[in-house]
């Protein structure tokens, strides 16, 4: 199918889009909140023909929108008063309430269910197309399922030209994120997705309102979306998205930890220290933040990125919004950067001792971090593994498992290999220990050790106030590898031999630890506890 282009301000577009849609065409519409793709919403064989264009799950009902209020009634069972009042105070603009839906509206508009959403949007150009339909139109935002939503009419194009029949183009969509979607048909009524109208401005025209847990956090296995278009990964990009928490010099310190190129996706003024950046608003000022959010995701992909850390938008007004949906396109992986305990890296060579130390840390009230540990957690993680999946083909599972000597065997065949698992393991593992170093805080730890045999190969060096090599002779090393694991002498010195020298481990840290069995240890521990008071 060939995709007509038209600008809103051109004199037929208006006309024209309003044609296609009564023949049961689908025409891309600009709103002030993201493009959305539009059908005759009492057009149940109109309706199919979105969910083929984007590829959405069929039980992902859409939203009809109205260009007058009265338009209102025909749609619902009965007109719920306080829609009324919400209207009122809210529209035309970015809110969206679900009502019980009347026999008009057909199955494919609510997926089933027993209600409707409606929404009036403000957009001049888009209000000209409903009115001049001369029907309501059924519009879910204009992207292909699962990417970010449109704001520009380019973005269309790139998911949905010679799928539809044509785009207008009315300019970017002002306020950048999706409509709020509140329903009326709860007691009380529930806040089913943020959006440009905030809670509070909810409050004040509804009285409480229950906020879905889908919101913030992911729904656990089985459990069913009140809102179906809230479940796990969606807004995403190809690109592997991170949020960022924390002051900007501490973002900026973990990024440049980084050992492979990444995508900071920051404030304005602040890309300038990264290598590869996308800007999107200013810091403190939410509206600017959700106006360029979703281009931002886009640009991460077109800059070719396998890895973007974003810094978390404001957390109220339409910032809600934006962190809503920045935690499904980063699969809910948040980084906390504002730690307020000392965090120790302790790191060594092998059968230097380097668990004896971390055990005398433990008695002293410190929390140990065992890195080992988060990196057989992290391939646990669905998203994880999918990226492995498609980095490294999907026979690594073997009976629903993943197989991680297979894993292992074909990641290290080659260096750009093991690169490569640690790109997509390591932001898994970081963002475990962080958690770990926050509970540790919690629970009242004096100070947290993360406990890793590369530390300074990761880029967990970014948030450790003090580095700890641990060494020790190469003989005394070799006796106790081969007593504790009952290895050959020739193992051992293999093992021995696959790592760094001394000198990486002395160079590159804060405080050594020599442990040779005769020195005071007790006493070199006493550096430790005096380096982190
Ligand atoms: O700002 C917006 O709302 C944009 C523009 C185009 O108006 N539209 C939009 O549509 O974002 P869509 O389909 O991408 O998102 C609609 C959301 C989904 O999360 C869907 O599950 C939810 O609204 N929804 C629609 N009808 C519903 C209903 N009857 N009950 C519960 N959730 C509903
Ligand atoms: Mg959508």
């Amino acid at each position: 199918m060939k995709t007509l282009y038209l600008n809103s301000k051109e004199n037929n577009a208006i006309q024209t889009a309003a044609e296609i849609l009564r023949n049961g065409g689908l025409v891309a519409i600009p709103t002030e909140t993201v493009y959305g793709l539009a059908a005759n919403a009492l057009d149940g064989e109109a309706v199919k023909k979105i969910f083929i264009a984007k590829g959405r799950p069929q039980d992902n009902p859409l939203i009809v929108h109205i260009s007058s209020i009265e338009e209102i009634e025909p749609l619902v069972e009965k007109v719920d008063p306080r829609a009324y009042d919400l209207a009122e105070k809210y529209w035309p603009g970015p809110l969206t309430i679900i009502m019980k839906k009347s026999a008009v509206i057909p199955d494919e508009v609510s997926a089933g269910l027993d209600t409707v959403a409606i929404r009036m949007p403000s957009h001049e150009c888009a209000r000209q197309i409903i009115s001049a339909s001369g029907v309501p139109l059924a519009a879910p935002s204009a992207n292909a399922s699962g990417r970010p939503s449109p704001t520009k009419a380019s973005h269309v194009a790139e998911d949905l030209d010679g799928k539809i029949d044509a785009i207008i183009d009315g300019g970017e969509s002002e306020v950048g994120v999706e409509s709020t979607v509140v329903t009326l048909a709860t007691t009380p009524p529930t806040l089913l997705r943020p959006g440009g109208i905030t809670p509070a401005q909810l409050e004040a025209v509804l009285g409480e309102i229950a906020i879905s847990p889908a919101v913030f956090a992911k729904l656990k296995e089985g459990e069913k979306a009140e809102s179906p278009g809230m479940k796990y990964k969606h807004y995403a990009p190809k690109a592997q998205v991170t949020i960022i928490k924390g002051s900007f010099e501490k973002y900026k310190k973990f990024l440049l930890a980084q050992k492979d190129t990444v995508c900071a996706v920051c404030f304005e003024g602040e890309g300038k220290y990264f290598e590869k950046y996308i800007e999107y608003g200013r810091e403190n000022d939410d509206e600017s933040q959700a106006h360029s959010i979703f281009d931002a995701l886009r640009e991460v992909d077109a800059m070719g990125c396998k890895r973007a850390f974003v810094r978390c938008p404001v957390s109220d007004g339409v910032g809600l919004a934006v962190y809503n949906r920045l935690l499904r396109s980063a699969a809910f992986r948040v980084i906390d950067l504002e730690i307020g305990i000392p965090v120790i890296g302790l790191t060594g060579q092998t059968g230097a001792g380097k668990t004896t130390v971390a055990s005398m840390l433990a008695d002293e009230g410190y929390a140990i971090i065992d890195t080992d540990i988060l990196a057989r957690k992290a391939v646990e993680n669905p998203e994880v593994i999918s990226m492995l999946c498609a980095e490294f083909g999907e026979d690594i599972i073997k009976d629903g498992a993943l197989d991680r000597r297979e894993l292992a065997r074909r990641a290290f065949a080659t260096k750009e290999g093991g690169a490569a698992l640690n790109a997509i393991t390591h932001p898994e593992i970081t963002r475990l220990a962080v958690d770990l170093i926050h509970k540790a805080e919690k629970d009242g730890a004096k100070a947290a050790v993360i406990d890793a045999a590369l530390l300074f190969d990761s880029c967990l060096t970014a948030f450790c106030n003090k580095t700890v090599s641990v060494v020790a002779d190469e003989e005394i090393r070799l006796k106790r590898i081969t007593e504790r694991d009952s290895i050959s002498e020739a193992d051992a010195r293999l093992r021995m031999s696959a790592q760094p020298p001394a000198e990486y481990y002395i160079e590159k840290a804060d405080i050594i630890i020599n442990n040779n069995g005769d020195d005071n240890l007790n006493e070199q521990i006493g550096k430790i506890l005096l380096a982190v008071k």
